[in-house]
């Protein structure tokens, strides 16, 4: 049976927040049991993300464009100190979603970059990363979660719009649970 995990790294805890509202509208589509309770990766372990069948990887963006963790000058630990744990793991095959947060009016120059550190980090361990989204409606001058003009997982700004992101949720996962589900190769699912 499908498991699709939700990981998430945080300092203030909004992300948690919203790894909690992806659950519930996961949850809603898929059912009870096809979803993991979205753990903190300061309490997780590479072999809590490797047996699930899919991921959904969240974070915020901290420093000038940076993974959350203390070396971002973070209270606690995070995704800085939980990705090495990862070096010689094997994620081929498994799909990995990812969602980012950040603030488009206060860092404009970084606007969720942090979620670029994920894609490489678990690409290169093997994952195949789906679910992108339009950079259509935020206003920010550049981003390296940006690849030609299209965010690398889904974008939320909780401080200038936050009343948007219980639809942005909805639209993204309308177009990424099917790949998260799907045992075809990247590009062949069935049509939904
Ligand atoms: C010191 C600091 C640095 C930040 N740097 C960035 C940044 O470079 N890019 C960005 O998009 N957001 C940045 N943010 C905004 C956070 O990513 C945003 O507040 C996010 O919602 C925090 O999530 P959390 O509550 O899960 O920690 C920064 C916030 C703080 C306090």
């Amino acid at each position: 049976m499908h498991k699709i995990g939700i990981f998430f790294g945080t300092d203030s805890g909004t992300t948690r927040l919203i790894a909690k509202k992806i659950a519930r509208q996961l949850k809603g589509r898929i059912g009870d049991e096809a979803v993991g309770k979205p753990l903190n990766v300061n309490r997780a372990s590479a072999d809590d993300l490797l047996d699930c069948s899919a991921l959904i990887l969240g974070t915020p963006t901290y420093g000038e464009g940076v993974l959350p963790g203390k070396a971002s000058r973070n209270a606690e630990e995070s995704w800085l100190e939980f990705l090495p744990k990862l070096a010689g793991r094997d994620f081929s095959g498994m799909r990995v979603a990812l969602f980012g947060l950040g603030d488009q009016e206060q860092y404009p120059d970084h606007f969720l970059s942090a979620m670029m550190d994920l894609h490489l980090c678990f690409s290169e361990a093997g994952a195949e990363m789906v679910g992108g989204s339009s950079t259509a409606g935020f206003e920010f001058n550049s981003s390296r979660a940006v690849v030609g003009d299209r965010f690398i997982g889904l974008a939320l700004d909780q401080h200038l719009q936050h009343l948007l992101t219980e639809q942005r949720i909805a639209d993204w996962l309308d177009e990424v649970v099917p790949l998260l589900l799907s045992d075809r190769p990247v590009g062949q699912e069935a049509p939904a």
